[in-house]
């Protein structure tokens, strides 16, 4: 499938690097972004040669500056709330993906780009980075999960102040505060990216599936469920031929070789 909006480029090494491609309107998410995502994230979910998604930004500035303002002035409360749940239902997706999903943030993170990356499983930022919720100052709540995972990575307090004030955080706060894992070089954002990356695709496959389940599953729910879910997924985990192969390496001290499954 061939995108307009979106590079999608696919290594030898089962990453997909995926890049918001309009770099002249900072890479604003308008409607036909939104539905080429949607469309990758399918694509990629299905791609047995995608092991693991990383998400960055065309151009020096912006990963991405928010949702396409120009396209917001005529949204009224019925096309508004299904906007709200298209890009809420594709960024669902992306955090659902049973495959690793790193947001290597590259310059302004605001409003649906600070939802995009929060929706990605770990994100690193360049020390350019700019991550804010800058809704409030159009009149606007977000739209896309902003209100609903800030809260959860952060705390309500700092997801409040960001929120209400609508101000823009750098790089560094937002690893201090917790909303990216990571600052690191521009130069070598993309590097690093796919090192770490290839740290997640040395472990066994099937366990990765398997711990985004718990994590994301656990979060949603009370924590006794949490825990009975957690118990079923490991089961399930001792049931794959990847946990023989795991443990029997570990024990005959030589390093294993994964399966998948
Ligand atoms: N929607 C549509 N267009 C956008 C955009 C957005 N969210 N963010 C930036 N752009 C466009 C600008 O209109 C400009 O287009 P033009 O050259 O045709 O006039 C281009 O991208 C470059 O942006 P510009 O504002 O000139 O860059 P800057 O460096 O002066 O400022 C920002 C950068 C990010 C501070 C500023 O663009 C901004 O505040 N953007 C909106 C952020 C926002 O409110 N996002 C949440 C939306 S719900």
């Amino acid at each position: 499938m061939t995108f307009s909006t979106l590079l999608l480029d696919v290594g030898d090494d089962g990453i997909a690097l995926v890049t918001l491609n309009r770099p002249d309107k900072l890479n604003a998410l308008n409607a036909a972004v939104v539905a080429e995502l949607d469309a990758l994230v399918r694509q990629v979910s299905q791609d047995p040669a995608v092991r693991g998604v990383i998400i960055t930004g065309a151009g020096p500035k912006a990963f991405v500056a928010g949702a396409d303002i120009s396209e917001l002035v005529a949204v009224d409360r019925n096309s508004g709330t299904e906007m709200g749940q298209r890009g809420s239902r594709v960024f669902r997706a992306i955090e659902l993906l049973p495959k690793p999903v790193i947001a290597a943030v590259n310059g302004f993170a605001l409003g649906g780009g600070c939802e995009l990356a929060m929706a990605c499983h770990v994100r690193l930022a360049a020390p350019n980075a700019r991550f804010g919720l800058p809704e409030l100052k159009l009149g606007l709540i977000p739209g896309f999960g902003g209100t609903v995972r800030l809260p959860r990575l952060v705390g309500r307090g700092r997801a409040l102040e960001m929120l209400l004030t609508g101000a823009m955080i750098d790089a560094e706060e937002a690893a201090r505060i917790g909303l990216v894992n990571r600052v690191v070089p521009a130069e070598s954002l993309l590097a690093d990216a796919r090192t770490m990356m290839l740290a997640m695709l040395a472990v066994g496959s099937a366990a990765v599936r398997l711990a985004l389940q718990a994590v994301d599953g656990g979060l949603d729910r009370p924590m006794d469920e949490a825990l009975a879910l957690e118990s079923t997924l490991f089961g399930e985990a001792c049931a794959s031929e990847d946990k023989g192969e795991g443990t029997r390496a570990f024990m005959e001290k030589r390093p294993p070789v994964f399966r998948g499954r």
